[in-house]
């Protein structure tokens, strides 16, 4: 274990998450003030380390005068190092508190401008950076990062090999009118919207593949699903067909909704989640193809034309018909992507997968088929005036040895939204960058 920090004395350093191990000892632990009750005689400090949050006393008779005043003048979120004996205490949130003994201020904080009043959320959004501290965060990102974790085991556990794609780019894989530009030396360059088509050359590289990183869109929607920079998981695998896809979707969002309830209980708890809806996302989930998905939106009394994409309302329509994910396949090919396959028994159509997350959520993956003939590749490209020249790369990859392949990608945020069951997207990123906002 760590030494102490400047006192006498070595003494274990825990962690308020692993105090439970030295139950009767006398452990230090080095963190921050949550928060502070008084009376005349006790001083009970909140005191949170990142890892929990744990109950200090301090007893006026059993601590020297001075040490008890330093305790008094404490403000919410300074910086201090407690030494005390773990009680296990049942009423106590975590099981148990701390006896201190003694205390070092490491920084004597500012007035601290979240308090434990309601603030409004762009005020919270303007102090991120300090909001990330308060209990109900802690929890978004501790869920955020098991389900990164869930996500990478089940992959990794299947052979799929993590090869991660570029950032800057020199074309579009999602459709030009939400690229962000920017200059490149004598050119220019685009922050990727997707890593899918870096990703197809390493699948035919590896054969089993997966890429994982921030994706950007200059989405100029405002609205409670979308972000201008988010994070995307992408596997994408050779020989692979729309239902392997399917099914890998479907086993990928089972197993890490399994893995949250299993080890992030007491996050879910913090959130107030219904844990019960979660424990429905059992597979099979349901699965229905785009003609069906729209006459169950107009059964639902929404006016939709044949070959519309959804909107947000809609989807909200149709995750509402489900207690579990659902698998929307065969789209319309005029509204997809130009590398999307188009169904051979009815070109109208590609063979695509969009999961919908239940509960209003909505749209969490998209992906399918990829086109696999050179011919076909050439004449999207042409149909989506997109330039060629910026293509030749991924051309070569129908010439040298081309394969039917098929991949997905699975939005993080999205997903841990509905999993922790949140009103926006905004609070499931460190810093949630918007069409209005770059700040912090
Ligand atoms: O459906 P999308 O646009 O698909 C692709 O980008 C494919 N190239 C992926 C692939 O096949 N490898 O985006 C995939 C997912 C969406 O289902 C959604 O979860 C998330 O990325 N997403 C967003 N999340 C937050 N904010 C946004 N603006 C998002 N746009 C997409
Ligand atoms: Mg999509």
């Amino acid at each position: 274990m760590d030494g102490p920090v400047g006192r006498e004395g070595t003494v274990t350093v825990a962690t308020i998450e692993g105090v439970g191990a030295h139950a009767g000892e006398q452990v230090e632990i080095r963190g921050w003030l949550y928060n502070k009750r008084s009376s005349g005689s006790i001083h009970f400090l909140l005191i949170r380390d990142g890892t929990g949050v744990i109950q200090g006393v301090m007893v006026k008779k059993e601590v020297t005068p001075e040490l008890f005043a330093l305790a008094d003048d404490l403000t919410q979120e300074s910086s201090i190092v407690v030494r005390g004996t773990v009680r296990a205490d049942a009423r106590a949130p975590g099981g148990y508190e701390l006896g201190i003994t003694d205390l070092r201020v490491v920084q004597r904080a500012a007035p601290y401008p979240i308090t434990p009043k309601e603030h409004g959320i762009e005020f919270l959004l303007d102090h991120r950076h300090l909001w990330l501290r308060s209990r109900r965060q802690h929890a978004i990102m501790r869920v955020r990062s098991e389900v990164i974790r869930a996500m990478c085991d089940l992959l990794d556990g299947r052979g799929f090999l993590r090869v991660d794609a570029p950032m800057l780019t020199p074309s579009a894989c999602e459709g030009t009118t939400t690229l962000f530009k920017t200059p490149y030396f004598e050119t220019t360059a685009y922050l990727t919207q997707s890593g899918q088509l870096y990703n197809e050359a390493a699948a035919m590289a590896f054969g089993k593949v997966y890429c994982f990183g921030p994706t950007f869109r200059a989405e100029k929607s405002k609205t409670r699903r979308h972000l201008t920079e988010f994070w995307m998981l992408e596997p994408e695998a050779a020989y692979f067909a729309l239902d392997d896809v399917v099914a890998l979707a479907e086993d990928l969002v089972a197993y890490v909704v399994e893995r949250v309830l299993e080890r992030r209980k007491e996050e879910l708890k913090t959130l107030e989640r219904d844990v019960t809806r979660l424990e429905a996302v059992q597979k099979p989930f349901p699965r229905i193809t785009y003609d069906e998905a729209v006459a169950r939106v107009r059964a639902a009394g929404a006016q939709m034309p044949w070959g519309d994409d959804f909107g947000g309302d809609e989807e909200t329509v149709l995750s509402k018909q489900f207690d579990r994910p659902v698998a929307v396949t065969h789209y319309p090919t005029a509204v997809k992507a130009f590398y999307m396959q188009p169904d051979p028994q009815r070109p109208e159509v590609v063979l695509n997968c969009d999961l919908l997350a239940p509960e209003g959520y909505g749209e969490i993956v998209g992906g399918g088929e990829r086109i696999h003939d050179l011919a076909l590749l050439e004449q999207r490209i042409a149909e989506h005036s997109l330039p060629r020249e910026a293509y030749e790369w991924y051309l070569d990859l129908r010439r040298y040895g081309s394969v039917p392949h098929s991949g997905f990608g699975i939005g993080i945020e999205r997903t841990v939204t509905w999993i922790c069951g949140l009103e926006h997207v905004r609070e499931t990123i460190p810093f949630p960058r918007l069409i209005n906002r770059l700040y912090p």
